[in-house]
């Protein structure tokens, strides 16, 4: 049994019964193509069935590895970008024990992840690279080609900080590298040094990559249960192999409806969260999507919000803008920490009504009432919902928006496992930089 749930109902006046049941054959075509692995760019299939796959001692080194990092060091440096970077901080920042600083859970010791070379800002860089004179410390460093230059470019600067640090050879033991298996710059150098490396399978591409130690090293050094979050994404995938109607199968249900509205003119896809910890979680997903459907002149915008923050943003042009859109919003039916209004004898701001109520109630109010104002003002909205955040539904969420975006993208007509747009920007940024061999 899953634990998530998705609702459709908001979208029913926009979509038929009849409209959804034509995409019935061609979703057993798609599904065909995935599980057997035919379908465009199917070399990069490999997340299929990974959550099942994924070996025990693979885990446990992963375990181990952390521990060792955890101890040695109160910073982990995660250095990646994308799909190398996205995953990892997404499921970290929604398990955080506190969005405040030095503020967490006291039971275990708790090493701090921060992220590097996902960006070319050199302040970022230098404030970083103060902060961490008074650190103990350790790299986590992350990337497929082992050739792409934020990455590397963070990976040059903290290495040669933390040999400066602790000498070459300690810092060699605080050093993991997580890459291909032999080809890359990275790989050559981690052999060359002796680091600690970790595969990224061949078959697994970057946005699909956060089951694999792409993610689960790093959170895992976090404090965050990795075997949980397999464990979910391994009932998530085991469900929706096993479903093959649209209607009983919610990443196919999903993927249907979002190419209907598509065609019905809502080019743009908006994925709403009510926890501000879930804002990352936005950011993978639009890398996910975003990553693997635009192309060919086609594909839906995908862009993110976090309410009920940006109700007070752009609340005003989801509900009376132009209506190119539609919502997708995630919600909680808990939180992991409950707090209670309390009651005022002056009740200036008149907010006795609500005295002894949870917050979590009035953001699950505001967030019913506001699916239902969008719908009001022309905006369909779906709605995923898990019952709290924990590294389990994590996983499922993870799976179900890696299998809803493959079905989408073959029903959309492109191959959602290349990327090939995004050489455009390198090709221009070398040829200014004056890359030799170009
Ligand atoms: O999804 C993808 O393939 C990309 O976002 C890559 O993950 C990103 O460009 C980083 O690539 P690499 O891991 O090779 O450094």
């Amino acid at each position: 049994m899953i634990n998530l749930t998705f609702d459709d109902q908001h979208v029913r006046s926009f979509v038929s019964n009849d409209e959804i049941s034509l995409f019935q054959r061609e979703l057993d075509l798609h599904r065909k193509n995935i599980y057997q692995r035919k379908g465009k760019g199917s070399d990069f299939l490999g997340w299929v069935d990974l959550p099942g796959s994924i070996d025990d001692d693979l885990l446990a080194q992963m375990e181990a590895d952390a521990t060792k990092i955890r101890e040695q060091s109160d910073v982990a440096v995660v250095i990646g970008i994308g799909g190398s970077y996205l995953g990892t901080r997404a499921v970290c920042e929604a398990l955080s024990d506190s969005p405040f600083p030095n503020h967490t859970n006291a039971k275990r010791k708790h090493t701090e992840l921060v992220y590097a070379g996902h960006h070319l800002d050199e302040d970022y860089l230098h404030a970083l690279l103060s902060w961490l004179d008074s650190k103990s410390y350790s790299i986590i460093v992350i990337s497929k080609s082992g050739t792409t230059t934020e990455p590397a470019i963070a990976f040059r600067l903290l290495r040669s900080h933390l040999e400066t640090k602790y000498g070459k050879e300690a810092a060699a033991k605080r050093i993991f590298a997580v890459t291909d298996a032999s080809r890359g710059a990275l790989k050559q150098l981690a052999d060359n040094e002796g680091y600690t490396t970790y595969v990224i399978p061949d078959d697994v591409g970057g946005r699909y990559s956060v089951l694999t130690p792409v993610g689960l090293l790093p959170i895992a050094v976090a404090g965050h249960s990795i075997r949980e979050l397999v464990k979910g994404a391994k009932m998530m995938a085991a469900h929706l192999k096993k479903e093959d109607s649209i209607e009983k199968n919610p990443a196919a249900s999903y993927a249907v409806l979002r190419n209907i509205l598509y065609n019905k003119g809502k080019t743009t896809e908006i994925l709403a969260g009510y926890n501000p910890s879930l804002t990352y979680f936005t950011e993978w997903w639009k890398q996910l999507f975003g990553e693997s459907e635009g192309k060919e002149g086609k594909g839906i915008f995908p862009a993110g919000v976090s309410f009920t923050t940006d109700l007070h943003s752009m609340g005003q042009y989801i509900q009376d803008g132009l209506k190119n859109f539609f919502e997708t919003v995630i919600t909680l039916e808990d939180t992991r920490h409950r707090v209670l209004i309390p009651n005022d004898k002056d009740d200036l701001d008149g907010l006795n009504y609500l005295a002894g109520k949870r917050v979590s109630h009035v953001n699950r109010m505001a967030a019913k009432g506001t699916m239902m104002a969008h719908l009001d003002g022309d905006v369909p909205n779906l709605q995923i919902s898990i019952p709290a955040i924990n590294e389990n539904n994590l996983g499922e969420l993870i799976y179900f928006f890696e299998m809803a975006c493959a079905i989408s993208g073959y029903i959309l007509g492109v191959n959602p496992f290349d990327q090939p747009g995004v050489e455009a920007y390198k090709k221009n940024m070398f040829d200014l930089l004056g890359k030799p061999g170009k």
